[in-house]
């Protein structure tokens, strides 16, 4: 029995959006879908946009998919997560919102949120008129050939859901799930990142220092990286206690955070985003931050 949140069990009992969307035959709308897996293979989902066409919004979502639990409440998810915002806002939109939004995933359900990112790119591009398979993330080798995964897409999932083994990239793309044969290919993939993030976080720290010497505000990116460093010496503390802490986004001063695990879910929740997160945050990163809870 895998370990689900209350959110996934909710959005598999109670699912929202399921459906298509029937053509509206309305000045300036677009109905468009996307399709990714195959029944054949199990997993399948058909996401379904209406869009206003002048605004490039999305009106509404919906979905069909053929999968488990997972599979539903992550595609219930995405169309409440994406309805009401536009096409580029949507195609920011990662699997790891998507987990997020649900509360988390066990690991090996991963690629269902996989899949509702893929989906919403596929009716996107379908909708711009873009070559699904000629698209940037389909360029590149093909490094899984029982699965068909390319070496873009297993780079973006171990960047976006810092991944670090060969059996966590086969839980989110299924990539190496087959023979295998394609495993040290997968690693040495994993060993790249990994180098080019350290390379990356060297630089970063460097001209932090740089600004910081100088009195210089900190961009964007260098707060982030201060941020995420801060939170990881928070989390141990919040790991043993069951919960967890993931930065969201960050808005100005203002740090968007989701809480995870234990406390998600806990009464003291409020007490541990003021006390043991902003504390930590304004400490080592700017006096005047403000942290808040998504949902
Ligand atoms: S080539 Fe990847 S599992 Fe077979």
């Amino acid at each position: 029995m895998w370990d689900y949140t209350e959110k996934v069990l909710d959005l598999f009992y109670n699912p929202k959006n399921q459906g298509a969307i029937e053509d509206p035959s309305e000045a300036g709308v677009a109905v468009v879908f996307g399709e990714v897996g195959s029944i054949a293979c199990g997993d399948a989902l058909r996401l379904h946009l209406k869009i206003e066409v002048e605004a490039d919004r999305i009106l509404d979502a919906r979905f069909q998919t053929f999968g488990c639990t997972s599979a539903i409440a992550s595609s219930s998810a995405l169309t409440e997560i994406i309805k009401g915002i536009t096409l580029d806002e949507a195609l920011n939109v990662s699997n790891r919102d998507i987990a997020n939004y649900l509360g988390g995933l066990p690991e090996e359900k991963m690629h269902c949120s996989v899949m509702g990112q893929e989906a919403l790119e596929a009716a996107i591009y379908k909708y711009r008129g873009i070559e699904v398979e000629h698209h940037e993330e389909d360029d590149g080798a093909l490094i899984c050939s029982c699965f068909g995964v390319s070496e873009n897409r297993i780079r973006r999932v171990v960047i976006e859901n810092n991944l670090t083994t060969v059996e966590q990239v086969t839980s989110y793309v299924k990539a190496g799930g087959g023979c295998s044969s394609c495993a040290a290919e997968i690693e040495d993939l994993i060993a790249a990142v990994q180098q080019e993030k350290a390379l990356t976080a060297t630089r970063v720290a460097a001209e932090i220092a740089t600004a910081q010497a100088q009195n210089r505000p900190l961009t964007t990116v260098q707060k982030i990286s201060l941020i995420q460093t801060a939170l990881q010496e928070v989390r141990p503390m919040l790991l043993a206690d069951g919960g967890d802490v993931e930065l969201y986004d960050i808005e100005g001063d203002v740090v968007k955070v989701v809480l995870k695990g234990a406390c998600g879910s806990c009464e003291s929740s409020t007490a541990t985003l003021k006390n043991a997160i902003e504390v930590r945050l304004r400490e080592r990163v700017l006096p005047n931050l403000v942290v808040e809870a998504v949902a």
